[in-house]
């Protein structure tokens, strides 16, 4: 089905480009500003995503975060998903808290850390399954990329799934839809200590009406094997993440888009953007496989090798085609976006 309906826009987007008639003199006159085209999937413009919020200016996955994200204009939040012991689902990048949370200044946990095996190697760290939602709550959070703003630190509240959920309800209510591009983390670990998150998460938005209130979402993930679950229990539109370039070659994974059955890829830059800045063939690729392609991660701090700044990449990545992109400035990407 996927492939059909990219076949039939493509099949209109070329009728499209080729009027019947050249136009007259006097409606070239009367004509309005040409429209803006998009080299996008749908023809539509590219969706910006808040990565974590607007995390680039205040702690990530915190409520300041996401409304400044909103009031900037971003059409998706993005809350990262890990679970607490006792089974609430809270927006945290990290199944660890050492980085973003002010835990390791509460004496009361210095006992709880410990060391596990991870993807990249051992690490000695305070793991979020191991704490309780109460526990959870008493930490603030923090913000982990040196040179930005650190007044905010052990300032701002961890937040809940569902909070995320009612602030985007809160947003409808009032008129303004706002999209939630949801990322399960680590389900395999969950799986591999007797939990789930896919029921918890589906059973949530549910519960929540997210549907009934017409609240886009798309569901993320960097393994498989949860998308395949949310597919065999829902209709939500799916985004298959892919490691990047250095990581995948370290874990050992190698993709092939025509085995990718979800609706879309969550791609690091590397994929769509060569070092010098050009573009590679993945989009076109992936766009005749009728995959979306999203874009992690473009910050206006931290541009990717081949650009100058920000603006530059978020313009190539745009003339690229791709669908969406995941940023911590959210005000940037729209601005470039809504000036094309
Ligand atoms: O989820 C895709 C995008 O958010 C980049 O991944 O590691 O920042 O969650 P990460
Ligand atoms: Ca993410």
């Amino acid at each position: 089905m996927r492939k059909l309906i990219a076949v039939s826009m493509l099949a209109l987007a070329a009728c499209a480009s080729e009027p019947a008639t050249a136009p007259s003199a006097d409606m070239a006159a009367s004509a309005e500003p040409a429209a803006v085209t998009w080299n996008t999937l749908t023809g539509e413009p590219p969706i910006v995503i808040a990565h974590r919020g607007a995390s680039g200016l205040y702690p990530e996955h915190t409520m300041m975060a996401y409304e400044t994200a909103i009031a900037q204009g971003a059409d998706f939040i993005e809350p990262d998903l890990v679970m607490t012991s006792d089974g609430v689902l809270i927006a945290r990048h990290d199944i660890y808290l050492s980085e973003t949370t002010d835990i390791a200044d509460h004496p009361e946990f210095a006992d709880r850390k410990t060391v596990r095996e991870t993807p990249f190697g051992e690490q000695e760290d305070w793991w979020v399954d191991d704490f309780t939602y109460a526990e959870i709550m008493t930490l603030k959070a923090r913000q982990q990329f040196e040179g930005r703003p650190m007044e905010y630190n052990d300032t701002l509240d961890i937040v809940t799934f569902d909070e995320v959920m009612d602030l985007v309800l809160g947003e409808a209510a009032k008129g303004n839809i706002v999209g939630l591009h949801v990322e399960a983390k680590w389900p395999g670990h969950y799986t591999s200590i007797g939990k789930d998150l896919t029921d918890p998460i589906l059973d949530a938005m549910t519960a929540k009406g997210l549907k009934a209130a017409g609240i886009p979402v798309y569901i993320q993930c960097f393994e498989p094997q949860f998308l395949a679950s949310v597919a065999a229990k829902s209709d939500l539109p799916l985004v298959q993440n892919l490691v990047g370039a250095p990581y995948a070659a370290i874990m050992g994974l190698e993709y092939k888009l025509e085995d990718i059955s979800t609706t879309g890829v969550g791609a690091d830059v590397s994929y769509v953007m060569n070092k010098d800045g050009t573009p590679t063939d993945f989009v076109e690729r992936a766009h005749a496989l009728g995959l979306l392609v999203h874009v992690y991660t473009v910050r206006d701090d931290r541009p990717s090798p081949g650009f100058a700044d920000s603006r530059a990449e978020l313009r190539a990545l745009f003339d690229a085609g791709i669908d969406g992109v995941w940023v911590d400035f959210p005000a940037t990407a729209v601005d470039v976006r809504d000036s094309k």
